[in-house]
């Protein structure tokens, strides 16, 4: 059968049968929101390269909690900025340090009622702005590990819900859950960032976190953007060291490897819409050129539909408002 007989147009005809026939339902909380806490500041700091977001004090985390929850936001990510940063990555593991103060204020204030999720990585501590520990230029993968079990831990004790290694080390779901399960945290999930690609989009992250590497680049941790099957590779190994939820990073350029990884794999995965894919949003929105209410939810749903559960995304806490606006 078709045209005439068929006519697709049909069922677009109003906004309830359009609305009716929505098949990617965005949930606000199925939305990851991200926090940059800086230790060293008292009032928050706007990023220059991200349009709206700001390094907030650890006084003001609690404040943006609240704001998260009453959007419906059940979760939030959080990086640290700290005051001292050095080659061993010392304050990434404090037990003051600046996430660890953050987490508890933030349990303190929220209980099991909001998610805290922590990224567990080295860049923003590190005076070189690398994922590990260097020696001759070289980041080395097994001493990092330990560092990042320490790192782990000493956020699980602070009271965080779910850590999120993203150093792209080998092996480093596996030497995490062995630090947590050794330290009694055996159901603190791991959240791995397990497809994550060396990427142009992070740069107003790195702006944002001051994590950018003073020398060379991330080529030699974080994927090539060649290849699917390094992608399914890499999530396997994260599965079989004990990954609960496995990441795509970035969302855009890789909706194929969000949705390969929904067909081959039984676990809840996220995608990380990176701080570049919402910057260019704010950009283009601020100069007039797209309507960024539109774009954003086109966006989302794009991500959803390929197949992720979960979304980090730095337009997370504009959800409720106009989210499922179609
Ligand atoms: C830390 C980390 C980065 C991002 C998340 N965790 C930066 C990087 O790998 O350089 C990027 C997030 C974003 O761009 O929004 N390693």
């Amino acid at each position: 059968m078709s045209f005439p007989t068929v006519r697709m147009r049909r069922l677009r005809r109003t906004a309830a049968l359009r609305e009716m026939l929505n098949q990617v339902c965005l949930q606000p909380s199925n939305l990851i929101y991200p926090i940059f806490v800086e230790e060293s500041i008292k009032k928050p700091v706007a990023i220059a390269s991200m349009p709206g977001y700001s390094r907030l004090p650890i006084a003001q985390v609690v404040d943006e909690g609240k704001q998260a929850l009453a959007q419906g936001v059940k979760s939030v990510l959080l990086f640290g900025i700290p005051a001292k940063k050095d080659e061993a990555g010392t304050s990434a593991f404090a037990k003051d340090g600046v996430v660890q103060k953050a987490i508890r204020e933030l349990k303190k204030a929220f209980g099991d009622e909001l998610v805290l999720i922590g990224d567990v990585c080295l860049c923003e501590y590190m005076s070189h702005g690398h994922c590990g520990i260097i020696k001759d230029k070289e980041v080395q993968n097994d001493q990092t590990l330990e560092v990042l079990g320490k790192v782990a831990v000493s956020y699980a004790e602070s009271g965080m819900d779910i850590v999120a290694p993203s150093a792209m080390m080998d092996g480093q779901v596996g030497a995490i859950r062995e630090a947590l399960d050794d330290a009694g945290f055996e159901q603190v999930p791991i959240m791995a960032y397990s497809a994550k690609y060396a990427s142009g989009f992070y740069g107003p992250f790195r702006e944002a976190a001051e994590s950018t590497p003073k020398f060379g680049n991330r080529r030699s941790y974080q994927m090539s953007q060649g290849s699917q099957q390094e992608a399914m590779r890499e999530i396997e190994l994260d599965i079989n060291e004990g990954a609960d939820i496995i990441m795509v990073k970035p969302a855009l350029a890789y909706l194929d490897i969000i949705a390969l990884a929904k067909a081959s794999f039984n676990l809840p995965i996220v995608a990380y819409n990176v701080s570049g894919e919402y910057s260019m949003v704010k950009a283009a929105a601020q100069n007039g050129w797209i309507d960024e209410k539109t774009v954003t939810r086109e966006i989302l749903t794009g991500i959803k539909r390929a197949g992720a559960d979960l979304i980090i995304t730095y337009h997370a806490k504009d959800a409720k408002s106009w989210l499922n606006q179609l």
